[in-house]
């Protein structure tokens, strides 16, 4: 069974991106086949995954807006076990239209059934907000994966975040479906200072077993790939975050197994 995962937190900049595509990578890495929606404005995962911006026709919004479908909209890329669902920058006028669709926060959804079938993942990499774009990505989805950055003021918003998370496990209910807190990845910890760990305490204490136990550490290899546009398994496969990243797919893979 396909398992369909959004890397979710309002906060911006704590790597939920990073995330998306290193996991996506990895997962590869490991013979699983792939899908990665871009479901930011910004396009970075897109860019990351080596299209882009003017190559493609239509985008994750045209499929939002109901004007192109999933089949139409993804495209392959250079690593055969990795499909993606891009995103475009300029994106005008797509709220008002979807606020018109009385189905609005079950769109992609809907949308995702025709295709699911053909992955083993599915990994949304959600914008930084709480809006109906996030919300039709964990509607979509079987489980969140909650980045926490290992920084001052970690904590901040995920009470936001988790009631939205509430809310949209209300919504699932009513199909018989579900939707876990799939894990909690602490990313960027700077093993020289003692307020990371703090901050590595703080979250297992309060998430427990849902944290995962991979820790990714801050690296600059990561930061610079993100500068050349292209996943840090990539960029530098030896490097720290990368090897985290890995352990992470494998992580992944476990918990989807036993659960
Ligand atoms: N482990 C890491 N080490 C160093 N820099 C990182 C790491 N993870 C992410 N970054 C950098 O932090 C910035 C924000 O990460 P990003 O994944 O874009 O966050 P988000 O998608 O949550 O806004 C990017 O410039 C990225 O390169
Ligand atoms: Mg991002």
């Amino acid at each position: 069974m396909s398992l369909v995962l959004s890397i979710a937190n309002q906060k911006g900049g704590v790597g939920k991106t990073t995330t998306a595509i290193n996991l996506a990578s990895s997962l590869s890495y490991l013979g699983k086949k792939v899908l990665l929606i871009d479901l930011d404005y910004q396009a970075n995962a897109t860019t990351c995954m080596g299209i882009n911006r003017g190559s493609f026709k239509a985008s994750v919004f045209d499929c939002l807006t109901e004007e192109a479908s999933l089949p139409e909209a993804i495209l392959h890329t250079d690593s055969p076990n990795i499909d993606v669902l891009p995103a475009r920058t300029v994106v005008e006028g797509i709220e008002e239209k979807i606020i018109l669709n009385t189905n609005r926060d079950f769109i992609l959804h809907t949308q995702l059934q025709a295709v699911r079938k053909n992955y083993d993942y599915v990994l949304i990499d959600c914008p930084p907000s709480l809006g109906f774009v996030t919300i039709n990505a964990m509607v979509a989805s079987d489980g969140i994966i909650i980045p926490v950055q290992c920084e001052f003021l970690a904590m901040d918003g995920l009470t936001q975040l988790l009631n939205t998370i509430r809310v949209v496990q209300s919504k699932k209910k009513v199909n018989m479906e579900t939707l876990t807190i799939f894990g909690v990845l602490l990313t960027m910890l700077d093993t020289r200072s003692n307020s990371g760990f703090q901050v590595v305490n703080e979250v297992k204490t309060y998430f427990g077993e849902k944290v995962f136990q991979t820790i990714i550490p801050r690296n600059v290899s990561c930061s610079n790939a993100t500068f050349y546009g292209v996943p840090v398994t990539e960029f530098s496969p030896k490097s720290k975050s990368s090897l985290g990243y890995r352990l992470l797919a494998k992580e992944v893979i476990t918990r989807h197994d036993e659960a």
